[in-house]
């Protein structure tokens, strides 16, 4: 099939959060098994000069965002069987950040516009387009309302339901080239909402786990969205994301010092080296706990926060946390290391090596999110032989079962409410049966064993694209 992905970030180009990882490996996978992949992305100007460089430039036209006649340039850039397509028009994205400008609703109805003037331009014709979270929701309502491109069916990813893409209703006038009896297809609580809008028009709608798709027609995390939600629960499902393997691999990984594969004690000496690093007392046997998230409130860091002095203080472990986000968890993570100076490090920066020996040197990761409609972390620790602790959601629930000490089954440990004591229990269970030798030894095994891949999810995927192009099949017979 000729599958067309639309999304506003993709590695290596670009990423602020797991959409890009997800449009950066997920195409290569369907390449795999046979399909022809196009990726078309924002020029963002945060892509690298190297990168920038070997763009090859295909041409240029006009796109419309109601009165305004706007500049559009097309690159391609070929990565193994995939093609990136680059929207490019540095007035909407020569900009310091991907999201949160004044102008995002006129920045991605522009890009938007722009997807049916280079598909045009480039003569393709796909069977599915495929549309990524809020930033793309206008899409499939265009392809909706014009007749001309009804055979072209539609698969709208949610990612992250908090994301909606929310802006006045004054919008409508000023950017949205639809009549107005499409206003209400568009329209919620007295707004103008993108993600409202794919759920409305598109064909089929995916999230990235099944639990979070079950989670999400609730009110508790279905964001405002749930009864529309509900109400098309036929089309929805959910797929786990995958990682790619290849990339995250503990031995071949360049970023660490002894490389390792199901190899405890090679593994432990990143440990020796990370202690070193970062100036904590050097012992192999201490318990590593990390937790490398944007720092924001859905992933759990409250409750982290809220037992972490007394963790420190009862138990022998050693923890390190890595991110940066909101300002108040910047400064609470940093005077919790200033209080626990040996056994606490707050790293306030992204750094994808440290990252990499981080997840190499640990033995637990730490994930209590609030919601997670899939998690990539949980995977990258998986890989690396780190234990991932985690509440039960979304994808967390999916891909982590909790270590059963009768049964030997389990890959993490998980813990059901939000809420301090769990978490305190878990932790401590789990600090516990690493003290096991038997136990532990079981655990790394079924870690060992955890599904990590694409390949499954692939498949799903092609499941919903054949259904749908089916279905086209049937209409014109
Ligand atoms: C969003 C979600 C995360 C998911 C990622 C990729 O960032 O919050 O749970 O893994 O998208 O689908």
């Amino acid at each position: 099939m000729n599958i067309v992905m639309v999304a506003s970030e993709c590695t290596p180009f670009f990423k602020t959060g797991g959409l890009a990882d997800v449009i950066g490996s997920l195409p290569r996978f369907l390449t795999n098994r046979g399909h022809k992949l196009s990726v078309f992305l924002p020029k963002h100007s945060s892509l690298s000069p190297e990168i920038t460089d070997q763009l090859q430039f295909i041409g240029s036209f006009d796109v419309w965002v109601r009165w305004r006649k706007q500049y559009c340039g097309l690159f391609v850039y070929q990565l193994e069987d995939v093609r990136y397509y680059f929207i490019d028009n540095e007035y909407y994205f020569k900009r310091a950040s991907l999201y949160g400008e004044f102008d995002d609703a006129e920045r991605y109805t522009f890009f938007s516009h722009a997807i049916f003037s280079a598909l045009d331009y480039i003569n393709l014709k796909p069977d599915i387009l495929h549309c990524h979270d809020w930033q793309t929701g206008l899409i499939p309502a265009y392809i909706r309302t014009n007749p001309d491109l009804n055979d072209i069916k539609t698969v709208f990813t949610i990612h992250n339901l908090k994301y909606q893409g929310i802006f006045p209703l004054s919008i409508f006038d000023e950017l949205l080239h639809f009549d107005s009896i499409h206003h209400a297809g568009l329209e919620m609580n007295g707004a103008i909402n993108f993600m409202k809008t794919a759920l409305v028009h598109s064909d089929w709608v995916t999230t990235v786990s099944p639990t979070y798709a079950s989670e999400m027609m609730s009110s508790h995390y279905g964001e405002g969205l749930e009864q529309l939600l509900l109400q098309r629960e036929t089309s929805i499902t959910g797929i786990v994301n995958g990682i790619d393997e290849d990339i995250y691999h503990p031995s071949t990984d360049l970023h660490i010092p002894i490389t390792y594969y199901q190899q405890p004690e090679r593994k432990s000496e990143n440990k020796y080296y990370m202690q070193k690093e970062l100036d904590l007392p050097v012992d192999r046997h201490i318990p590593m706990f990390i937790l490398i998230s944007r720092l924001v409130e859905e992933k759990g860091l409250s409750l982290l926060l809220s037992i972490l002095d007394h963790l420190l203080t009862t138990e022998s472990i050693q923890v390190v946390i890595m991110g940066t986000g909101e300002q108040y968890f910047e400064e609470a993570f940093q005077s919790v290391s200033n209080r626990h100076p040996s056994a606490f490090r707050f790293i306030g920066e992204f750094n994808e090596g440290l990252a990499r020996r981080l997840y190499a040197a640990s033995d637990f990761f730490l994930m209590p999110s609030r919601f997670e409609p899939c998690g990539l972390s949980q995977l990258i620790a998986l890989r690396y032989e780190s234990v991932p602790i985690v509440r039960e959601t979304g994808g967390l629930k999916d891909t982590i079962q909790s270590f059963n000490e009768y049964t030997k089954e389990g890959n993490g440990f998980t813990f059901t409410n939000y809420n301090v004591n769990d978490l305190w229990h878990t932790i401590h269970y789990a600090i516990s049966q690493y003290h096991h030798p038997d136990n532990w030894q079981k655990i790394l095994e079924n870690v060992y064993e955890s599904k990590l891949s694409w390949h499954d999810s692939a498949i799903e995927y092609e499941h919903v694209y054949s259904h749908l192009s089916s279905a086209n099949n049937e209409e014109d017979e």
